[in-house]
């Protein structure tokens, strides 16, 4: 077992906190991002991934908590494992309107499903070295995951082209709010993979089927919805219109995506290098939904 643990100034260190959140979905249009049903599912596929794979976090979890043997560690993934109960829910929460306003996820999610409690879960292993491999597999796998919340994170904290384009304000409060917390939790994944394991060969190969499993998932997921939208009678999706809405700064952009990667693959990386802790507090202390609902 490995102790290395990346030094955080005491600044840094924040008690991290679960926000009891809530949010009227009533007056949200199928087509949040105004005119730009593209831009709005790509977004909504995190209602389709975020609710089995946050749970699933919490599942992984709660079995590491024995292997920790750091006080302050714990503290934080006990607290890690409160916020994430809470954006699974919150984003749960949406799929009922989606279904409302015409878009059954249901197929798309039973998918999903699937994939975290089947594939990605507990299987039936025998106590032992093949059961703690795979439950170290899954930790830095989670790690990965967390790489890319928390660069969306930071992404959607910034992305003032949607408040530009008068984007839903209950919809971009929801993935601010969950953005925030996923910068200010951003360490404690990493911190985690590096204290019960850190094997730097565990860290590519798993990052490699994160990434591959987030495009794959996404690009699914996003013409699942334009295919579905019943507003949309030719509705596609395209690697191409997902480029174009990153130089205009309603998503991510490629070249910082790709960016990304050397950055979480290169020996001396920490999460506290990306994103700013101080940002997200900020937007935490305005967020209408964690600050008595809309
Ligand atoms: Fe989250
Ligand atoms: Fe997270």
């Amino acid at each position: 077992m490995s102790n290395r643990r990346p030094a955080r100034t005491a600044s840094e260190r924040i008690e991290l906190k679960a926000r009891k959140v809530s949010f009227d979905w009533e007056e949200t249009p199928l087509h949040w991002v105004p005119g730009d049903p593209f831009t709005s599912h790509t977004i909504n596929v995190l209602h389709l991934l975020l609710p089995a794979g946050e749970r699933w976090f919490v599942h992984v979890y709660r079995q590491v908590l024995p292997y920790i043997r750091d006080d302050r560690l714990r503290e934080d993934v006990i607290g890690f494992i409160g916020q994430e109960a809470m954006h699974s829910q919150a984003h749960d929460d949406v799929l009922p309107h989606l279904r409302k306003l015409g878009l059954d996820p249901t197929p798309y999610t039973a998918q999903v499903d699937w994939l975290f409690e089947k594939l990605l879960g507990d299987r039936t292993l025998p106590p032992g070295r093949a059961r703690r491999w795979w439950l170290m597999e899954r930790v830095a796998l989670i790690a990965a995951i967390e790489h890319y919340t928390a660069f969306l994170g930071d992404w959607v904290l910034n992305a003032e082209e949607l408040d530009r384009r008068g984007a839903d304000p209950v919809m971009l409060d929801l993935l601010r709010w969950h953005g925030a917390e996923e910068v200010e939790h951003r360490a404690v994944a990493f911190e985690l993979f590096m204290h019960v394991d850190g094997g730097y060969r565990r860290r590519v190969r798993t990052w490699a089927t994160a990434f591959s499993a987030l495009v794959f998932l996404w690009q699914r997921g996003a013409r699942f919805f334009m295919e579905n939208d019943p507003t949309l009678p030719n509705g596609k999706a395209s690697v191409r219109d997902f480029v174009h809405r990153g130089r205009h700064g309603v998503l991510p952009s490629t070249p910082d995506m790709l960016r990304s990667v050397p950055r979480y693959l290169s020996r001396g990386y920490h999460p506290s290098q990306e994103g700013s802790t101080a940002q997200a507090v900020a937007y935490l202390a305005s967020s209408p939904a964690a600050n008595g609902g809309h």
